[in-house]
Order: C-alpha cells, then sequence, then structure tokens
C-alpha cells in the first residue's frame, strides 16, 4: 500500500496530511510536532465516534469535502456539467512528494473531473495551496467556486478580519465563530478598500504579542472569499477561493482551472508571529525591491498641484524637494490627452502638448538636475467616455447587454481582453516609458467594477490576469521599472500584487491620526517597506486636521517613505525638519525594512507602540503614540517587544523632526538614556510622559550586552 501520511514540519509548524478515505485530509495545522511520532497515532487520536442519526461510518471530508462523502458544509469545488455531473466524488490517483511539500491528484473518472492539491511548506513555515480543476470528458464544465481550507483546532474561537472604504483601509473586526458561516466577499473586480487581506481565526487570548492564530490569504487582486466555517458536527475549517460570477469559469474538454494560491500562516506567538512569517516569505523573493536597492525618499505631487501643471511650480517644488533630500520625484494624474480635470482623457497615454508643450524632457532635466529620479502616474485599465480613444472603440469597455455600465469618477474600465484594447495600453505606456528616462510607475484604479462583461461572459478573473500580465510585459521591457499599485489608495493590496508591483498606496488618507490604525493594519501582512507612507500638508486634505510635522513624520516614518504636500509653501524651519526627517529616514531605512514588526496592543486606548527589532536582535526603533488623551495622571507604561528576553538594552527617546509637546513639568528620567534588560522592557516597560493628543517620539534601542 502506497503511503498513506505525511507530516510536513518547517519552521516550528506542522501539517498532517493523510489520504485513508481515498482522498487528502488535512488533519492537523499548528505548532511543530515531535520528530519521529508515528503520524498513524495522531490519527488514531482523533478518530470520530459514529454517533446516533449520523451516517453509518464518519467521513473525513478531506481537501475536495464533496457532498458524495456526505459532507454538508460547503463544497471545495462547485460546477456541474449542463446541470448534470455536480456531485463529484474524487478518487486518490497519485501522489507525488517534494523536500518540503506533497500534491495530490485526485479523479472522478465517471464525470471526468480532475482536480489537484498541493501544500508546501515556506522557510518561514507559512502553507502554500495550490490547486486546479480540470476538465477530462466532452462537454463544458461550469465551474462556480473552487476553494481551498485547512483545519481549525477547537480552541479557535475568535476571528479577526479587516475591513474598509476610501480613506479608512484594513479596519480591524473581530468576533466570535459560531456555528455557520462567517463569510468576506469582494465582488468589485479588485480586491478592494474592504479587502481582508489576511482573516484569522484566534484564541480567546490571542493579541499582537500572545496566544494562537491561523492566518487564511487569498494572494488575487481579483475577486475573493475568505471563509471561516464551523458545521453543526463541530468541524471548523478555515479557507479561500477566488469568487467567481456565473459562468465566468467554463472549461472544454482538455481544459484547466488554475486557482490563485492560498497562503496560511500559523503562529503561537500572537498576531506578530504570523505577520513575521508572511513578511520573511515575501522579503526572501530575489526581486523583493529592498533586495535590489533601498527604498527612495518620494515626492508624489498629487496634494502639491492636483491637476494644476505648470512647469514653473514644478521645478521650483524639484528644487525644494532636492533641499530635503527627496530621492524620487513623481508626477501624477493630468499630463496626457485632455486631463484637466478628472472628466476626460482616461485612455489617451500621449503627453498633452496643452500644458507640455515641450513635452516631459524639460521637468524630467530639472528634476534629474537636482539628483532625483522620475516617476509618473497612469491609470491604463480606465477610459473617459470624453476620450479620443472612447471616440474610436466604444466597445473596448467592459460591459453586459446592450446597456453601458453606471460611471463612475465619469469613467469606464477597459475590456483588457480585446487583444486591441490590450495592445493599446500596453504600447502607449510602453512607447512613454522608452521616450523618458522613467524609473517608476504609479498605477491607478480610480472604479469598480460593475457589469464586467466580455461579450456578456463575466469577466473579472481575465481582467485580473490580463493587468498581471501587462506590469510583467512593462518590467520585462523595461528592466529596473518599479510599479505602484494604488487604487483610489488602498484598494489593490493584496498578496497576488506584490508578485507584479513594487509598492502600495496604503491609502488617500495623509492624516498621520487615520493613518496610525491603516498602517498597524495593512502592515500584518503586508512588509512596511511595501508601503508607502507620505508626509501629507499640514491641514489634511482629507479630515481637516491639522499636525505637526513631528508628528506626520513619526506617522510616515513606517513605509516606503515620502511626502505628498505643496513644499514650495513650507518656511525655512520646516524645511530643516523635512530635511531631518529624510536624513533619519535614510540613516535607518535598512533596519526599518529588514527588521522584525512588532505592535503592542494599546492598555488605555489611548495609546500605542510599535516597532522593528533587527533580525539578530542587535538593534531596534519603536514609535510611542498618543492617540488621545491619556486617562490616567500617570499613563501607562509603554512595552517594548521583539526583544532578547535577557539581552541588556540602552534605550534613548529620540524627537524626530520637531519636540513633543507633553503636560508634566518635567521630562522622563530616562529620556537621555537608560539600560534594561529585555524582559523588563517587554513585561514591565517604562513610564511615557504625558503625551498631548497627536504627539509620539521614538525609542531608539541598542543591544550592549
Ligand atoms: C487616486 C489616488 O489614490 C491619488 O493618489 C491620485 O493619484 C488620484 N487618484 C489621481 O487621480
Amino acid at each position: 500500500m502506497s503511503k498513506q501520511l505525511f507530516h510536513l514540519n518547517r519552521a516550528g509548524v506542522s501539517l498532517l496530511i493523510e489520504t485513508s478515505q481515498g482522498t487528502p485530509n488535512v488533519f492537523y495545522w499548528g505548532a511543530a510536532l515531535r520528530a519521529g511520532v508515528d503520524p498513524s497515532q495522531y490519527l488514531l487520536g482523533i478518530t470520530e465516534p459514529v454517533a446516533h442519526s449520523y451516517v453509518d461510518k464518519p467521513q473525513r471530508p478531506g481537501a475536495w469535502r464533496e457532498h458524495a462523502r456526505a459532507y454538508w458544509g460547503r463544497p471545495a469545488v462547485l460546477g456541474h456539467r449542463d446541470g448534470k455531473d455536480w456531485s463529484q466524488l474524487f478518487t486518490l490517483v497519485s501522489t507525488t512528494e517534494s523536500e518540503h511539500g506533497v500534491s495530490f491528484i485526485s479523479r472522478d473518472s465517471d464525470l471526468g473531473i480532475e482536480v489537484e492539491i498541493s501544500y508546501e511548506l515556506s522557510a518561514s513555515g507559512l502553507v502554500l495551496m495550490n490547486h486546479r480543476v480540470t476538465n477530462l470528458a466532452a462537454g463544458t464544465f461550469f465551474l462556480e467556486n473552487s476553494s481551498a481550507f485547512l483545519p481549525l483546532p477547537d480552541h479557535a474561537t475568535d476571528i479577526l478580519d479587516f475591513t474598509g472604504r476610501w480613506l479608512k483601509e484594513r479596519q480591524p473586526q473581530r468576533s466570535k465563530i459560531n456555528t455557520g458561516i462567517w463569510s468576506r466577499e469582494s465582488r468589485e473586480g479588485r480586491s478592494g478598500h474592504d479587502y481582508t487581506i489576511v482573516q484569522f481565526a484566534m484564541t480567546e487570548d490571542a493579541n499582537f504579542q500572545r496566544g494562537e492564530v491561523w492566518g487564511v490569504s487569498l494572494a488575487w487582486s481579483g475577486q475573493a472569499q475568505h471563509i471561516i466555517e464551523r458545521e453543526p458536527v463541530g468541524r471548523t475549517t478555515i479557507g479561500a477561493g477566488e469568487l467567481l460570477m456565473p459562468g465566468e469559469v467554463t472549461l472544454a474538454q482538455g481544459e484547466t482551472y488554475q486557482a490563485p494560491q492560498v497562503v496560511g500562516s500559523y503562529a503561537n506567538d500572537g498576531i506578530d508571529g504570523a505577520s513575521h512569517r508572511l513578511h520573511q516569505w515575501v522579503r526572501a523573493r530575489k526581486q523583493h525591491p529592498t533586495n535590489v536597492r533601498p527604498r527612495p525618499v518620494s515626492l508624489n505631487v498629487w496634494e502639491a498641484v492636483y491637476f494644476d501643471h505648470r512647469l514653473e511650480k514644478l521645478t521650483a517644488l524639484a528644487q525644494v524637494a532636492k533641499e530635503i533630500g527627496v530621492e524620487r520625484f513623481v508626477l501624477d494624474d493630468g499630463w496626457f490627452g485632455a486631463r484637466r480635470d478628472d472628466h476626460a482623457g482616461l485612455g489617451d497615454w500621449t503627453v498633452a502638448p496643452e500644458v507640455w508643450p515641450n513635452g516631459l524632457k524639460p521637468l524630467i532635466d530639472t528634476v534629474k538636475a537636482n539628483g532625483m529620479e522620475f516617476g509618473l502616474w497612469f491609470e491604463g485599465e480606465m477610459i473617459n467616455p470624453d476620450s479620443d480613444l472612447y471616440r474610436a472603440h466604444p466597445e473596448w469597455i467592459l460591459h453586459s447587454a446592450n446597456r453601458t455600465p453606471i460611471e463612475a469618477r465619469y469613467q469606464q474600465v477597459l475590456d483588457l481582453s480585446h487583444e486591441g484594447a490590450y495592445n493599446h495600453v500596453l504600447g502607449q505606456v510602453d512607447a512613454i516609458l522608452t521616450e523618458y528616462d522613467i524609473a517608476y510607475i504609479k498605477w491607478d484604479h480610480n472604479r469598480t467594477l460593475v457589469d464586467a462583461a466580455h461579450f456578456g461572459k463575466a469577466t473579472m478573473r481575465n481582467q485580473n490576469i490580463a493587468i498581471y500580465r501587462l506590469f510583467d510585459e512593462l518590467k520585462r521591457r523595461h528592466p529596473g521599472l518599479e510599479i505602484e499599485s494604488c487604487a483610489s489608495g488602498g484598494g489593490r493590496i493584496d498578496l497576488g500584487m506584490v508578485e507584479h508591483a513594487d509598492r502600495f498606496w496604503t491609502s488617500d488618507d495623509n492624516d498621520p491620526l487615520e493613518r496610525q490604525n491603516i498602517y498597524r493594519y495593512t502592515s500584518i501582512a503586508i512588509p512596511p517597506e511595501l508601503l508607502g507612507t507620505h508626509i501629507g500638508p499640514t491641514h489634511s486634505h482629507s479630515t481637516a486636521r491639522t499636525h505637526t510635522i513631528g508628528f506626520r513624520a513619526i506617522t510616515a516614518l513606517w513605509g516606503h517613505a515620502g511626502l505628498e504636500w505643496d513644499l514650495t509653501e513650507t518656511t525655512a524651519d520646516e524645511r530643516v525638519l523635512l530635511r531631518e526627517f529624510t536624513d533619519y529616514y535614510k540613516a535607518n531605512r535598512g533596519l526599518l525594512h529588514s527588521g522584525r514588526v512588532s505592535r503592542l496592543d494599546s492598555i488605555d486606548g489611548y495609546s500605542w507602540t510599535h516597532g522593528v527589532v533587527a533580525q539578530d536582535g542587535s538593534r531596534g526603533i519603536f514609535a510611542y503614540i498618543a492617540l488621545g488623551l491619556s486617562q490616567y495622571t500617570e499613563p501607562k507604561k509603554l512595552r517594548l517587544a521583539g526583544l532578547e528576553a535577557d539581552g541588556l538594552y540602552q534605550v534613548k527617546l529620540v524627537n524626530l523632526a520637531g519636540q513633543y509637546e507633553s503636560i508634566q513639568r518635567t521630562e522622563p528620567d530616562w529620556a537621555t538614556g537608560v539600560t534594561l534588560d529585555g524582559r523588563f522592557l517587554m513585561s514591565e516597560g517604562l513610564r511615557p510622559p504625558i503625551l498631548k493628543p497627536e504627539f509620539g517620539f521614538l525609542l531608539e534601542v541598542v543591544k550592549v550586552g
């Protein structure tokens, strides 16, 4: 008999899989189990009872969760052939083991459907699941869904996932696992502002530093579904899959649906432990931006000039940017076609002579002469009805039946399944990148998809595949090109886009108070160096709040940092502070973009701490932030995390770009330096000053013994 039990064990994580009922079944996912124990003993330990009023022989649903196995939860594969062949029963036909994984091919020979699923443990202990569905028989197989699941133990009681909207992405929501399905779905064609990125099941006590967490992410930028299900029999599972529209995937004989990768992140040291595994995985890629070069300080001119493009003004901006230490200058929306505001021009990716009579060269020359590289904005998947492209090819928009979809921001979506449309965008963007010296493009996507069909057939999936293909092709043609994924801020941030883009615009909200949450939770799945963080205008354009440069700087430091502000309006004193910020960022970005990220839960609800510690524990930087006025005269102590418990650390308080304001007569005794062991700093902590709301400071931590 061929092998029926598999124990994958790597980086502190174990995955146990058995095939005793003729189907691959993951029956344990959690902390690494002791090596050498016969895996059949584990199976023995969890054998299900034979209950009354139930099937005579308890079934283990396995990866495919078929109805034919008396499984009444949500099946992994949903589909039919002309109303039949919907109840598949897959039998294992082959198993292939690799160094850190195993893959299983199963078939329903009567129905002519073959499925394959592979499980692999990454070097950082993530479970990587890839699966496919192939139609082997004559007649079209209509695939409605195909998802991958992992088991959760009984002591996983809580759910944490993230919701959001424009200007307020990635807000946490915690709830209890109950019987039934908790499903987070994105149905807007892109992953969306509301995209959870990762959905966690957790133990009741779990927080950033403590407890067990089991996260699942769909690495995909299109429609998605993340599910936690508890069946009435008591089993609990977590899974994810692409959310397909009716008829979107139809498989002719011999055709295969390859599902997006599903990533499982387990940790027994809280959310930060799972986050660390995800970061390590993303960072291990050869093309990861910080494996190529440090992340340059950017100036994006959107909130500085909006559509008002004038060479003189932008030249002045470039000069101030140089003084402040900016390394990349990005020209945003408004340089092309008839795009003088957001009513027209999308689709016509040629420089507008009306605003740029001599092309972009004069500006690019100025930017380069001031020691910066140049970046440019596109929104290539979109088209304004008021554009030459639309007038020539109105049939190239995504649409269903004979109606025109509802406009959003006065625009429609180009159907990239038309080779003509795809080639138009690729050709025009390529021409600009060929003509000009452009290191970086910001690629926007400012509307949701409505009625998104290609000749009547839903095409969200193909649209997503096309944009991946387009990005990859642009990078192939222009080696070294960096792409930022933006979708009205953070509307397309996910682990699928990580493979094709190099930066995410985290949110259109540059208000540092709002940014605290947005950054904290987006960075759980996405490493900080991929998250754009800008110092915005003094008076926030999105909330009308006013903040000091210090508070804006201490917020913008924690990602791929930059500015987005009319710097020509700044005073000489402000420029000194901004220079301090960029100098600090440059001196520390190596650590900020490679260290282990820690987040501390707020004890009083008014303050919190987060930071990074070098992977070898030798140094770290933390931020202490006052979100509001503390309830207590003596504020709750600030604790650190991620240090070596027995290490001796020198801690120093650092004001970045301006002194914080406080409501006390003395400064903390430890402000100029204190040397303490990691255990004390992590368990007891330091007494912070009584900060005024919306101020903060940094702590530099160096291991001295
Ligand atoms: C939305 C983006 O998020 C902004 O940063 C800016 O690029 C505008 N679009 C331009 O239209």
